[in-house]
């Protein structure tokens, strides 16, 4: 595993990128998961419980919670939360139930919280966004009710460059930084906090999370499945995701690792691989050049960073067998509205991609119940799998099948 040290931490990109010896393909054909851990509602609670539970999870950003009151919901597994602006400026984040009787307290996707005011729909108990327990309409008064103690349940929560993470853990074993860990290094010098996010999208893939991770962590699939893309990514048309898993790879500059990089005559991802936007201050000359940089916070985040523009992607999973994706393009908050001409120029090829990745995910989905299937194959280039799996298997407490 090329884990950064701390095991709490996921597998690190940036830490494998630095390794000295730049060949990182496998050296040998390697096993793939057991073929029931991507579809099997026992092994997706386990993952739920041992992942999903434990570690920060993306579930959204600041944009949307300017002013007190300004909340957002979220859900990750089977857990409905709430996340707000409380009275002292705060992002907090509460489960998504009334402490009476459970009921769910808040049905819609976005708003704000009248007067501060989180009603419960049922009996009208009524919280704080700071999630105290204000009033209790109707109530026959006993001696033994203190609504000190009827306060909204509430979760762990921080941000990161304007981006909103939680963690359900009573007891996290780590706070946000730590997870993030060195990967933030990577897109240090883009202008996070002056972006905001100006366009959403939210793609349903009938497949498991793990499929959706895998498919992003290798470009074998590339020539096949994006030609369009494939003529902005000189590398992925050769079926890796960086110019340094070729043989032959030699460094283009001082200092070059050998990442994956627009073809020369393009800038971006968009279809003609030019922008329409002027570029973002921030990035050096070089990594302007390269067109792309990944940062990658498994299991529920990645962001995609492009001089001119940034993307980030949620991975929330919805069953053992079906995610969404919610795809956010972010521009510089001075920038004002955006055109609609513009959007669809920088949305097309994400779009594209991401809906060809889609349909290759549910046909894998789709095989996997296959009686003589026990699991796959990881051929050289699917080193980063290999690394995705080394993970899960380091954080589930369970013996693998056949291992
Ligand atoms: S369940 Fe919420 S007020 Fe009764
Ligand atoms: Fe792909």
């Amino acid at each position: 595993m090329a884990g950064s040290g701390n095991p709490y931490v996921a597998y690190s990109i940036v830490e494998d990128r630095q390794a000295t010896d730049m060949t990182k393909t496998l050296q040998e054909v390697r096993r793939s998961l057991p073929a029931s851990w991507y579809y099997d509602p026992d092994q997706y609670r386990l993952e739920l419980e041992q992942i999903w539970y434990r570690d920060w999870i993306c579930v959204g950003h600041v944009d949307s919670l300017n002013q007190t009151g300004d909340y957002f919901t979220a859900t990750i597994g089977d857990q409905s939360i709430i996340v707000t602006r409380a009275t002292n400026g705060e992002v907090r984040a509460w489960y998504n139930t009334c402490p009476h009787r459970g009921t769910r307290l808040c049905t819609n996707t976005d708003g704000r919280f009248r007067n501060g005011r989180i009603i419960c729909p049922y009996h009208t108990w009524t919280f704080s966004v700071d999630g105290e327990l204000l009033a209790t309409p109707g109530r026959i008064e006993t001696p033994d009710f203190d609504a000190a103690g009827y306060s909204l349940y509430g979760i762990h929560t921080d941000t990161w460059r304007g981006f909103v993470f939680v963690n359900l853990s009573d007891t996290p074993a780590g706070n946000l930084a730590d997870f993030l860990g060195d990967e933030t290094d990577l897109i240090a010098n883009w202008p996070l906090e002056d972006l905001r996010p100006v366009h959403q999208e939210v793609h349903t893939i009938n497949c498991n999370w793990k499929v959706y991770w895998e498919n992003f962590s290798e470009c074998y699939h590339c020539p096949r499945i994006h030609p369009e893309l494939c003529k902005i990514m000189p590398a992925y048309a050769k079926a890796v995701f960086d110019d340094a898993d070729l043989p032959d790879w030699q460094p283009r500059f001082d200092g070059d690792k050998g990442y994956g990089r627009v073809a020369d005559d393009a800038t971006t991802w968009t279809m003609d691989g030019k922008t329409p936007l002027p570029l973002l201050e921030g990035p050096t000359d070089e990594e302007r050049d390269g067109g792309l940089m990944f940062m990658e916070v498994p299991a529920s985040f990645y962001i995609v960073a492009h001089p001119d523009y940034v993307r980030s992607v949620r991975i929330v999973p919805k069953g053992p067998e079906s995610i969404d994706l919610v795809v956010e393009w972010l521009l510089p908050a001075i920038a004002g509205d955006t055109d609609s001409d513009t959007i669809e120029r920088i949305r097309a090829l994400p779009m594209l991609v991401i809906e060809q990745d889609g349909a290759a995910c549910e046909l894998n989905q789709q095989g996997l119940r296959t009686r003589p299937f026990d699991r796959g194959t990881l051929v050289p280039q699917e080193y980063v799998l290999w690394q995705f799996h080394e993970w899960l298997r380091g954080r589930l407490d369970k013996t693998e099948p056949g291992a």
